[in-house]
């Protein structure tokens, strides 16, 4: 463990943004500059800002009246160093620059609040000698080494809300209402919010989905009387085809999205009219939820203890209940996605929810 003592650090926001991104940095502010008197300098739009040196001190001041407010005062950009392929003229130099703006700065840690791509930035910045710390912030739930991460609590809900509004119209007209969710390459927003709201398939990219299944199951909930039903579509869903397909997934914009194809098969195959719903970016918008204000608390605080012990390298976590803090290493370049097993994936089929395999 090293012995050096943390007086100044920089805080930024990298990634897609989410609910609690403000209440991390109020965290931190808090209590390494208001409580141990850490400077705390502010990087705008993520690693964009340290290359380019767009920041500022931040006072006691910046930290107050920002714990409910969604998105990030110092902004975010999907900016990512290390990237080979890039078009940009500072490209193969950002590594360097970011250095450089870290030693001008005299920072002794660099805090980083993102997801995969940002905790996978942070590695390779600790690999070049820069002290960095990990905050897990994503919707998609998916980072390694955390059971949860800040901002998937608050989309839940969001999807939550969306699944009970559309249980009513569509009992009203008896229609299948397919709802797609974010989530990337994993399943746990679809998942979660499925379970809440009682939606009647769940289809998550960890297990490809046969149409014909989804289909028998719309059909045998009708012949039994309930002639809607909900469908809840991670934008990663993929069919038993499309899964074992050779030629990748065309990228986004080119192609329907998941739930719209899931629809069309749907309608192919039941002929019962069916209406998609893509949540989009609300899933990412507006106040965190007081679960992802607790835990980007927690979470903030953690980072400082760490910081002040002279820990660094790490990523604060929760694990089984607990707030802790995992080696970076252990997180870089890794996706965690929903095993076969989770507990919820069982309670779902217990209650006769289809996943559509
Ligand atoms: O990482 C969060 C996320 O919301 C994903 O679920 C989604 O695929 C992605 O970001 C889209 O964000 P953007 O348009 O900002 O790249």
């Amino acid at each position: 463990m090293s012995k050096a003592k943390t007086r100044s650090i920089g805080i930024l926001t990298a990634g897609g943004d989410c609910p609690g991104l403000n209440a991390a940095i109020r965290s931190i502010g808090k209590a390494a500059l208001g409580t141990h008197g850490i400077e705390v300098v502010g990087i705008s739009a993520g690693f964009y800002g340290l290359i380019t040196n767009q920041t500022r001190r931040l006072r006691e001041s910046d930290f107050s009246g920002i714990l409910t407010q969604g998105g990030t005062i110092l902004g975010s950009s999907r900016e990512k160093p290390f990237a080979e392929k890039d078009d940009d003229a500072l490209s193969g130099h950002k590594p360097e620059m970011i250095r450089e703006n870290y030693d001008k700065l005299h920072l002794d840690c660099l805090v980083c609040i993102g997801g995969n791509g940002t905790q996978t930035t942070a590695w390779r910045l600790s690999q070049m000698g820069l002290n960095v710390m990990g905050l897990p912030k994503t919707i998609d739930n998916d980072l390694a080494e955390t059971d949860f991460c800040f901002g998937f609590y608050s989309a839940v809900d969001v999807c939550t809300e969306a699944i009970d509004r559309l249980h009513t119209t569509a009992h009203s007209h008896n229609r299948i209402m397919v709802l797609e969710t974010m989530g990337h390459k994993a399943g746990w927003l679809a998942l979660y919010s499925g379970v809440a709201g009682g939606g009647d398939v769940i289809l998550i990219p960890e297990l490809p989905y046969s149409p014909e299944k989804i289909a028998e199951h719309l059909i045998d909930r009708a012949r039994k009387g309930k002639q809607f039903s909900i469908v809840v579509v991670a934008e990663g869903a993929k069919s038993v085809k499309e899964a074992g397909s050779k030629t990748k997934m065309k990228i986004k914009g080119s192609k329907p999205s998941a739930g719209y194809r899931v629809a069309a098969e749907i309608e192919k195959l039941t002929r019962m009219e069916t209406r998609v719903t893509v949540l989009g970016y609300l899933q990412r918008g507006g106040i965190p939820s007081p679960m992802d204000r607790a835990l980007a608390t927690a979470m903030g605080t953690e980072a400082v203890k760490l910081m002040i012990a002279g820990e660094y390298n790490r990523m604060a976590s929760m694990k089984a209940g607990e707030i802790t803090s995992v080696p970076l290493e252990a997180v870089a370049g890794k996706t965690r996605k929903v095993p076969a097993g989770h507990p919820l994936i069982e309670s779902a089929r217990m209650v006769g929810t289809c996943l559509g395999d």
